[in-house]
């Protein structure tokens, strides 16, 4: 398999590119509007093909590609089944494989969130979307978000992957990469070192983040698969605009 993590460095989003060698058929986890062009020409450099999209859940920080990808290179748009997007392809639900050409990932229903969050497992590694990030998680105070349910997708589903299992997640916001299972299970400070529900609960009402500055777009957007709004306001109108440099993840 050919694989790519490719940064995102407004979001700080994680997008996983998956090449399957024998049919030449890629898909896309995560990919976000704004760097397009740099996915695709990163698709084309590796000899493949564009066969699907797949979103972990419905994005708050930035816009899905999905859409935009569909109309430029035809190709389909693969998300939970459980948010009902009329826009989706292929809805992805757990006990279903999702096989494109060799590559064979296996949906697993991570909410907490958000509540329709997939986490995508591809034999040793773990696509975690936003619910389990090196280091931390997700947060829970938008989108049906809630402690308690993340609490146990990650350290009843996620924890229970074998040791080896490597976790790529949707963000970093400090230059991390990769981590493991037994990494985030050992040293995770909100939701390793075995912390109880009671202790997670209250870090994850302490934490006081900001309102999303991009969530009243985004989220109405990415249900429409990634539809840039018409009435953005000035300041966030880079959360549409092509990314002009290429950084690599
Ligand atoms: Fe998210």
């Amino acid at each position: 398999m050919l694989f790519r993590q490719l940064f995102e460095p407004l979001s700080s989003t994680y997008t996983y590119l998956l090449g399957c060698e024998e049919t030449g058929q890629a898909v896309l986890i995560d990919p976000v509007i704004v760097a397009i062009d740099r996915d695709l020409a990163e698709i084309r450099r590796l000899g493949l093909e564009l066969a699907y999209t797949l979103d972990t859940h419905i994005h708050a920080d930035h816009l899905t590609a999905a859409l935009t990808l569909k109309n430029r290179v035809a190709s389909k748009i693969a998300a939970p089944a459980c948010e009902r997007l009329p826009c989706t392809d292929v809805g992805v639900e757990e006990g279903r494989a999702f096989q494109v050409g060799s590559i064979l990932l296996q949906p697993l229903h991570t909410p907490g969130h958000t509540d329709g969050h997939f986490a995508y497992l591809l034999a040793d590694r773990v696509f975690t979307g936003d619910a389990l990030l090196i280091d931390g998680c997700g947060r829970t105070d938008f989108q049906n978000g809630d402690a308690d349910t993340l609490y146990r997708s990650v350290t009843e589903k996620l924890f229970s992957l074998p040791d080896d299992v490597l976790v790529y997640p949707a963000h970093d916001y400090q230059g991390r990469h990769v981590s493991s299972i037994a990494q985030e299970r050992k040293r995770n400070p909100r939701l390793g070192k075995e912390r109880t529900l009671e202790e997670f609960r209250d870090i994850m009402a302490g934490l006081n983040l900001p309102y999303p500055v991009f969530i009243d777009y985004a989220v109405p957007g990415n249900r429409q698969c990634g539809v840039c709004p018409p009435d953005l306001p000035e300041n966030l109108e880079k959360y549409c605009r092509q990314m002009t440099e290429s950084p690599q993840g």
